[in-house]
């Protein structure tokens, strides 16, 4: 089963609660740099008080002491699942895996799903990226230093979960129905298709913040998904 996770991308406790009460099938948030940081740790306590798994998408990207002292926090306040940057390196991810002591599973960011094969070649300093072998590349290092898994867009799902094969969590943003607008994200596709590509966790925001019914909305994902 591929588990739905919403992305709680609103600016302030008093919006995410109230989506809060109209989803009571919703098993996952994620928790991002937006809410992270006017909210900090008491809102995750505050969601794990609820019985919801937190997924944390801090996206750390430091020297290996400082990301594995905020693997050690995040695990302190009851976080299921958070990110690390797969460009960080080795050292890093593995110091990362040390300090979440199996209790928090980590997935390594490969290529944001924002950027397109241009973009991210001028953020790198090469021409001619190929993001499909890019995102290969950064997912084998981060299973070689013993993440859980991998973020990466849906355009990748199937090939990481032919060359990383079953175990690996795949968790995709990056999700939307036809008529939905794909605001920043360049690569893009359906609930149905990352989950027959092999996803695990599907993230969602806009589509369901944005809805007029996100109660409907959050539905019809979550049937996709299932
Ligand atoms: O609103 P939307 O459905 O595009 O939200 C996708 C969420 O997934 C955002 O919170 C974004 O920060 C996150 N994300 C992403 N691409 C990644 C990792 C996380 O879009 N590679």
């Amino acid at each position: 089963m591929t588990e739905l996770i919403l992305a709680l991308d609103t600016p302030r406790t008093a919006d995410a609660l109230r989506l809060l009460e109209e989803l009571p099938a919703l098993e996952w948030v994620k928790v991002g740099s937006i809410l992270m940081t006017r909210e900090g740790p008491d809102f995750v306590r505050q969601l794990t008080g609820r019985g919801l798994k937190v997924f944390l998408d801090l996206k750390w990207h430091d020297i290996p002491n400082t990301v594995a002292g905020a693997v050690t926090v995040a695990r302190e306040i009851g976080v299921s699942m958070a990110t690390v940057h797969t460009l960080g390196g080795s050292a890093m991810l593995e110091s990362a895996v040390v300090a979440a002591g199996g209790e928090v599973a980590l997935v390594g960011v490969t290529v944001l799903t924002s950027h397109n094969g241009a973009g991210y070649g001028r953020a790198v300093g090469r021409q001619e990226v190929d993001l499909a072998m890019e995102v290969e590349r950064l997912a084998l290092v981060a299973m070689a230093a013993g993440l859980q898994g991998v973020v990466c867009s849906p355009h990748e799902v199937s090939l990481l979960r032919r060359r990383l094969g079953r175990g690996p969590q795949i968790v995709v943003p990056g999700i939307r129905r036809q008529a939905d607008p794909a605001g920043d994200q360049a690569r893009v596709a359906t609930a149905k298709d990352a989950v027959t590509n092999g996803a695990t966790h599907l993230v969602v925001g806009r589509p369901i913040l944005q809805a007029s019914d996100p109660a409907a909305a959050f539905e019809e994902f979550l049937q996709e998904a299932r």
